[in-house]
């Protein structure tokens, strides 16, 4: 077994924690779950870090996944739009999570995996080239300039990530924030994406998520950015 000395360590400088959960919510958190979440992806049930097997998960369907979906809103509409996909949805805050379960159990779609946690600990056992499309909706801004390398465009997440895509896979990047698309312009290609599309209009089977409104309301501008994995 690894030794845990041997984990690497991520900061992780989001909130995984919010308001007191409804007592819903925690039922979805304690039954619903267990059932959905993907196994052995946390360093305790995968300490050598096996590369999963998601042919065993979604009976060979191609596979998707939605990086931070916070509220679920967007995971649920296309896990509902493409019944014929496996959606893995990860997410670290508990509170979208629940929100994100309560969704599903009212979708009745039999789609969808959760790791309710950090995306880069998914990233460790994702097989190669497993993922056939990526949605990063809004990720975290991070506006200071400082901070501007704890954003999800720098190779920490980039590198692991294009690993994992298929060639040819897309990746779908929303943010509200300018200089949040000045880096990604900058940092993904480097990556091994190209850029395939840059437009002020959401995509046609885009759903506005609760980050998305707040965005609007506040005047902020959307850009809607799509790579396509090169190979
Ligand atoms: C600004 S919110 C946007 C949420 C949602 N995509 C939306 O559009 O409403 C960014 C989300 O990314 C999640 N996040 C941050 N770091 C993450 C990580 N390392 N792995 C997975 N999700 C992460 C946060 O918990 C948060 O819910």
């Amino acid at each position: 077994m690894t030794d845990p000395a041997l984990r690497p360590h991520r900061n992780f400088y989001g909130r995984t924690h919010g308001k007191t959960l409804r007592r819903s919510q925690k039922t979805y958190l304690t039954e619903d779950l267990e059932v959905l979440r993907l196994p052995g992806v946390t360093f305790d049930e995968n300490p050598d870090r096996h590369p999963l097997d998601l042919a065993a998960r979604f009976g060979g369907r191609l596979v998707w996944l939605e990086i931070g979906f916070g509220g679920g809103e967007h995971l649920v509409h296309m896990a509902g739009l493409h019944p014929e996909v496996g959606l893995i949805g990860c997410e670290p805050f508990v509170n979208g999570i629940a929100m994100a379960l309560g969704k599903l159990r009212a979708a009745e779609g039999g789609n969808v995996a959760i790791h309710p946690g950090d995306v880069r600990d998914l990233f460790d056992v994702l097989p190669d080239a497993a993922l056939s499309k990526v949605f990063l909706n809004y990720p975290d801004p991070w506006p200071k300039a400082r901070h501007h390398r704890r954003r999800f465009v720098t190779p920490e997440y980039l590198l692991p990530l294009a690993r994992a895509c298929a060639p040819g896979a897309e990746l779908r990047v929303a943010t509200d924030i300018p200089d949040y698309v000045r880096q990604t312009l900058e940092e993904v290609p480097p990556a091994g994406f190209d850029l395939i599309r840059h437009s002020g209009e959401p995509w046609a089977d885009w759903i506005s998520t609760r980050y998305e409104q707040k965005a609007l309301r506040e005047g902020r501008v959307p850009d809607y950015l799509t790579f396509r994995r090169c190979g």
